[in-house]
């Protein structure tokens, strides 16, 4: 197992995906770690993430120095090259040049980390890496022991290896996917150099988290909150796997799901997998509190106590459960407990469950704590649930409450499911769906004129959204065909009576949001 020590860097998490993808087990803790627990976690191998800060700067973070005398590997990225460079005994300067961007490196050979991994052969006989660089300052001298690995014009010292105690250092940042060969040079480092065995596949994340919910819940009952999305459904399909019965699913349909998602959500879990799942229809409850409301958070603070209630009075009934299980993954973990405050465990607060009533006094299940959503997506795959549920897009928490502009009515969520389907039908069959990063469709309740045949119509607008993103934080909005939008905005118009106009939303984020409310 490898332990990455954070500096703050934004690539951070990316670096534990790459080495997870390696299929090596990894965490990410903060550069100031206790001794004790590094010492616990007892790393195969360790790596330094790249920060903001400059090493140069009074009071800038260290790394422990135990880290250099545990007698393992140290990869040293950036910022974690430029202090390990320089409590080592080299030196850092700050530079007038700075670096953002692709770069290419002069990769010198002779060393086991960048042996053989190039992306072009120079004339002179270096090897030429394709890298993505972000950094100001360099490391101007080297400590003792280590040779010079890989340069550029910018940063004639951009790679640095002491070979004898396994300590390496990369100016360029190999966990993010613009340096080409990243993926190799990451593995390189955690199989070859720290002899970390491929063993964190799909198959053993299942048998040894099957191990722990056993050990950890016993003979008790569990009750998980189930939505339907990616999260909480592998948590239904894994803990039905380890604990069987013992497992009850509550399922909340609130009336703003998306067409037919809660006979699915039953055929897959109750029927198919043969899951317990109560089915608590809350529609006109849900429907009724949001009546007169139009504001988008009011809605969505309806919306999310309302779930509260109805899912603690059902879960309040289950008299004998002593456990309750969530879909809390591990950017929640590390998102929770903050760069440097710790240990926070917090519950989800933008999902679903929130509080429960005290008397019921029910101890946490997070069989996903350790997880990445894609690796949360491979085991839900393993464990047997439907690919498209699994790789559906998101959906937000208060459903097609933000998705219908201002009052939520009964007809309005009908028209919206109606056309909402047909669009995903749609993007599915010209094989697009997958190609968006998030696609869907809103309501508005304003009336326009049509004209059908010989009839006049006076009915409402929806508009089509669909957008590429990484990280759901920037976002541009895709340029679907023009044929196909065309042949979707006549499904719906001549299929759904009751919507007469059709438009395309080609908002970036920022300026707008992905959602509308
Ligand atoms: P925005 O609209 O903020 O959306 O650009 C970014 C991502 O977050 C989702 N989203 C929500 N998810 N509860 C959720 O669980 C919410 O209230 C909520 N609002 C937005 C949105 O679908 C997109 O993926």
């Amino acid at each position: 197992r490898i332990l990455i020590l954070d500096f703050g860097s934004q690539y951070s998490q990316l670096i534990a995906r790459r080495v997870r993808e390696a299929g090596v087990y990894c965490e990410l803790h903060p550069w100031d770690m206790e001794e004790a627990a590094i010492r616990e976690f007892s790393p195969n191998g360790l790596i330094l993430s790249g920060g903001p800060e400059s090493t140069t700067a009074e009071g800038a973070p260290v790394a422990h120095p135990l880290l250099f005398e545990l007698g393992v590997p140290v990869l040293g990225i950036c910022y974690g090259m430029q202090t390990m460079a320089r409590q080592l005994g080299g030196s850092v300067e700050i530079s007038d040049r700075h670096e953002y961007g692709y770069a290419q490196v002069r990769a010198h050979g002779h060393t086991p980390l960048l042996k053989d991994i190039e992306d072009h052969a120079s004339p002179e006989g270096y090897g030429l890496l394709d890298v993505w660089m972000s950094h100001g300052d360099r490391v101007s001298e080297l400590p003792a022991g280590f040779k010079l690995m890989a340069s550029t014009d910018s940063a004639p010292i951009a790679g640095i290896a002491d070979v004898e105690r396994h300590f390496y250092g990369l100016q360029f940042h190999p966990e993010v996917t613009h340096t080409n060969q990243g993926q190799r040079i990451i593995e390189r480092f955690v199989h070859e150099i720290c002899g970390c065995r491929r063993l964190w596949t799909p198959e053993n994340i299942i048998d040894e988290s099957i191990d722990q919910i056993r050990q950890q819940v016993g003979d008790d009952e569990v009750v998980l909150g189930l939505s339907g999305g990616v999260d909480s459904s592998v948590v239904a399909a894994l803990l039905h796997k380890a604990i069987g019965d013992q497992l009850t699913c509550v399922f909340v349909d609130n009336g703003l799901l998306r067409h037919l998602e809660g006979e699915q959500v039953m055929a897959t879990f109750a029927e198919h997998m043969g899951i317990r799942v109560i089915r608590v229809d809350a529609e006109d409850l849900f429907l009724g509190k949001l009546k007169g409301v139009s504001d988008p958070e009011e809605k969505r603070k309806i919306i999310g106590n309302t779930f509260i209630d109805v899912f603690d009075t059902e879960a309040g009934k289950l008299t004998n459960a002593a456990w309750l299980a969530q879909g809390t993954i591990y950017p929640d973990v590390i998102e929770s407990a903050g760069a440097k405050t710790g240990k926070a465990h917090l519950i989800k607060s933008h999902h679903n469950v929130g509080g429960l009533p005290e008397n019921m006094k029910l101890k946490l299940c997070e069989p996903l704590r350790e997880l990445f959503k894609d690796e949360v997506r491979k085991i839900g795959v393993e464990l047997g649930l439907p690919f498209d549920m699994v790789y559906r897009h998101p959906f937000p928490g208060p459903g097609l409450g933000v998705r219908i502009l201002g009052e939520v009515k009964k007809e309005y969520a009908d028209l919206l499911r109606l056309a909402d389907a047909i669009y995903i039908e749609e993007l599915r069959k010209h094989e697009l769906y997958d190609k968006v990063s998030q696609a869907f469709t809103v309501f508005m309740p304003v009336k326009s004129v049509g004209v059908t045949g010989d009839g006049r119509r006076y009915q409402y607008v929806v508009a089509l959204r669909a957008v590429e993103t990484i990280d759901f934080m920037t976002a541009r909005w895709a340029h679907l065909p023009y044929e196909f939008l065309d042949h979707v905005s006549r499904r719906i118009v001549n299929e759904i009576d009751g919507i007469s106009r059709v438009v395309y939303d080609i908002t970036g984020k920022p300026p707008g949001t992905i959602e509308w409310e």
